[in-house]
């Protein structure tokens, strides 16, 4: 790749820099077995970046639907302990048992979010939400 490449490729942004924030968590954090970022397009969450040992066939979402859903709606955080006990769950990976979503704001509204699987059941506390809110804090620019 000639420098300018390079440097436009750092300029545009986007992609790049939130395929390697999900590989990071996804590297870095034990329990966090599938991670993805859903990118808000009109009335849906469409699946962007996703590090994991599987791909999902949720890669898109009506807001309003699923966990993922929920929280691109309410704007609000869901953590939820035991994803066979949640109705509005929507399963991708037989392995999983818990899940957190953290929704991406920016200028005042939903532009995506982070979504977290683990194969651990009640695998998400108050440490993830914390982590995980800030991160969406730093990543909210490149969610265009
Ligand atoms: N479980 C999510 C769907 C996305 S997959 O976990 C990657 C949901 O209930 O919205």
């Amino acid at each position: 790749m000639s420098s300018l490449e390079t440097i436009e490729r750092i300029a545009d942004g986007g992609e790049d820099v939130l395929q390697r924030v999900v590989d990071v968590l996804h590297d870095e954090v034990e329990h966090y077995s599938w991670v993805g970022i859903y990118l808000v397009e009109g009335d849906d969450l469409v699946l962007g970046p996703w590090r994991g040992p599987q791909a999902t066939e949720h890669v898109r979402i009506p807001v309003g639907q699923g966990v993922c859903g929920a929280a691109a709606a309410s704007g609000e955080t869901e953590i939820v302990d035991d994803v066979n006990a949640d109705p509005r769950y929507l399963a991708c990976f037989p392995s999983t048992r818990s899940e957190i979503v953290v929704p991406i704001s920016h200028e005042g509204r939903v532009v995506g979010e982070i979504d977290i699987d683990s194969d651990r059941p009640a695998a998400f506390g108050e440490d993830d939400r914390v982590l995980l809110e800030r991160v969406a804090l730093v990543v909210a620019p490149f969610c265009n």
